[in-house]
């Protein structure tokens, strides 16, 4: 496939099969994230890699804030967005985190570490189309939270990127139909 077959074919795929990829699989991911572009070769990015109870303990964490933050969390409706909390992760069999350190030199601004970890998180997205994974990028509120960083061994100040979810894709692919770029382009000193 080339790669803008690729780029075209790629799709989020939310429903995954409980199958894990293998150790070789994920390595190939992160391998593949490394080659993203980054400013004075900062290579910003941080991976950790969630699978099997680490979820499920991720996922109470998750619950436990998100209580903190409901007026009510006894009502029927607060415990259904609890437990949905408490299992957003194993809806994957592999959750990769992916984390921007904060610049560590005086050139390298935070935005670009931020923009460098996304590029990293969209070689995985592509490379997981390659591989017939099914990859879904993800934050919502435990992506901002500083609970959830520390449990990861993050820094307040670093920021998580994505949730990558990565698994075996349970439903088929959808077309996409995006916005044409003539509608988002504006073209500057273009002679024909
Ligand atoms: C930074 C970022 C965060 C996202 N967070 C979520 C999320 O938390 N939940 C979700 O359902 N989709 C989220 N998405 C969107 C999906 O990853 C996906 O891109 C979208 O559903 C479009 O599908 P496609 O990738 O197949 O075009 C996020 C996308 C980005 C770029």
């Amino acid at each position: 496939m080339s790669v803008f077959e690729t780029i075209k074919n790629r799709r989020s795929i939310g429903k995954m099969t409980p199958e894990r990829p293998s150790r070789q699989q994920i390595e190939r991911l992160l391998e593949a994230a490394t080659h993203a572009p980054n400013h004075h070769n900062a290579q910003p990015w941080k991976f950790i890699v969630l699978a099997g109870k680490a979820r499920e303990e991720l996922g109470a964490l998750m619950a436990e804030n998100l209580a903190g933050r409901l007026e009510d969390s006894h009502s029927e409706k607060a415990q259904a967005m609890l437990n949905k909390e408490r299992t957003k992760l194993v809806r994957s069999p592999v959750v990769i985190v992916v984390a921007a350190e904060m610049p560590r030199q005086p050139n390298v601004l935070e935005i670009e570490n931020i923009e460098a970890a996304a590029a990293a998180t969209q070689n995985m997205l592509l490379l997981g189309e390659e591989m017939g994974l099914a990859c879904m990028w993800r934050t919502g509120d435990a992506a901002y939270d500083a609970r959830v960083k520390q449990w990861l061994g993050l820094a307040p100040e670093e920021h998580i990127v994505a949730f990558l979810y990565a698994g075996f894709p349970a439903i088929p692919r959808l077309e996409r139909k995006p916005i044409p770029f003539e509608e988002k382009t504006t073209w500057i000193g273009w002679e024909a």
